[in-house]
């Protein structure tokens, strides 16, 4: 907020699709910021040195490639007062089986470790990005933050499990931490392996655009700006305890799958070759936030439309396509 010192930020997972955009945020609004990523290969390293870049030639950021599972985390603490824990192991459809070790430890015991560090430094807030899939099949649209979480999937359980314990290190030791829960997040840098990115790199290279299930799946998209000003809102709010709340980030902008399609199709002026796949185990059916108290508590708006946010994507993935980013 205009007029406030700067903050002192951990932002952990810096290198990834948010948290690259966050830390960017944090130092155009005067805060320092030390990043910790351990350059996971859920996808290319290389894409996240690439979401690094921008913020290596930046005074004010310092980066530690290290792992929540093992760093000295007390010491990563030393001087800093906004936690903005953003690393994780994302991804549904990859959660089921063996796989799950993983997202059990970068999920839940990363998030534990942590927890316990910031028992050691006096923090003004502790912002845990949590997510909607914490919801699964809710029966009520919109979504809020008073629904039973009933997760569908392996990662939802692991984010919610990471949400419980911001809950009961707020309740115990007084931490002040905040979750938010993000409803799917979007813009330049999305991670590959999500669906605008496949969809307009499909589109642009004239291949098979893969879509699950009938399409008509909806979800309320938010775009990345709006979810990092939302992050640094939670951190500077003038909020009160007891910590430990969640807050839905929603874009507003609700639309199914095959909308989207059509709306990419007219943006890039070319046709979809779409094709259709089984639904997939973990996917719910609809996501849809209501923002009411993110509103009335963080003063969270969304500002980016649709169009404007899949603009960006395009133009995104146009210049990666073209070889230019
Ligand atoms: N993208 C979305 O739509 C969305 C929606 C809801 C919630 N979220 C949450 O937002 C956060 C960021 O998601 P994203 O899409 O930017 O993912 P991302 O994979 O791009 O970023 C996560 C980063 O965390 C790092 N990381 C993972 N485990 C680590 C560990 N143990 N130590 C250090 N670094 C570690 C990874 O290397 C990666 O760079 C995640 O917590 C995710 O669950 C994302």
């Amino acid at each position: 907020m205009t007029g406030d010192p700067g903050g002192h930020c951990l932002v952990t997972g810096v290198a990834g699709f948010i948290g690259s955009t966050l830390a960017e945020h944090l130092l155009a609004n005067g805060d320092t910021v030390l990043g910790v990523d351990c350059f996971t290969d859920y996808y290319p390293p290389a894409v996240k040195e690439r979401n690094l870049a921008t913020l290596r030639r930046s005074p004010g950021f310092t980066f530690r490639e290290a792992s929540l599972l093992d760093a000295d985390l007390p010491a990563l603490l030393t001087n800093v007062d906004s936690v903005f824990h953003f690393a994780a192991q994302p991804g549904v459809r990859k959660s089921w089986g063996t796989t799950f070790a993983t997202y059990a430890a970068h999920n839940v015991v990363a998030t534990q470790r942590l927890l316990e560090a910031a028992r050691t430094v006096p923090l003004r807030r502790f912002v845990y990005a949590s997510s909607s899939s914490i919801y699964g099949d809710a029966a009520e649209l919109p979504v809020r933050e008073t629904t039973l979480p009933r997760p569908i999937s392996p990662y939802g359980v692991t984010k919610l499990a990471g949400e419980h314990l911001c809950g009961l290190y707020a309740r115990s030791f007084g931490i002040p931490a905040v979750s938010l829960r993000y409803f799917t997040v979007y813009g330049p840098r999305q991670r590959p392996d999500m669906a605008f990115s496949r969809f307009v790199r499909a589109i642009l290279q004239d291949e098979a655009l893969p879509v699950y299930g009938d399409g008509e799946q909806t979800r309320d998209f938010t775009f990345v700006a709006d979810a990092v000003r939302a992050a640094r809102s939670a951190a500077r709010a003038n909020l009160s305890p007891p910590w430990g709340r969640a807050y839905n980030i929603g874009g507003g902008s609700r639309v199914s799958i095959n909308a989207i399609v059509r709306l990419l199709e007219t943006m890039t002026k070319k046709s979809a070759r779409i094709k259709r796949l089984p639904a997939q185990a973990g996917d719910v059916q609809h996501t849809y936030a209501d923002t009411t108290a993110a509103q009335a508590e963080l003063g969270y708006r969304p500002e980016y439309g649709l169009e404007a946010g899949l603009r960006a994507v395009v133009d995104w993935e146009s210049a990666l396509v073209a070889g230019v980013r």
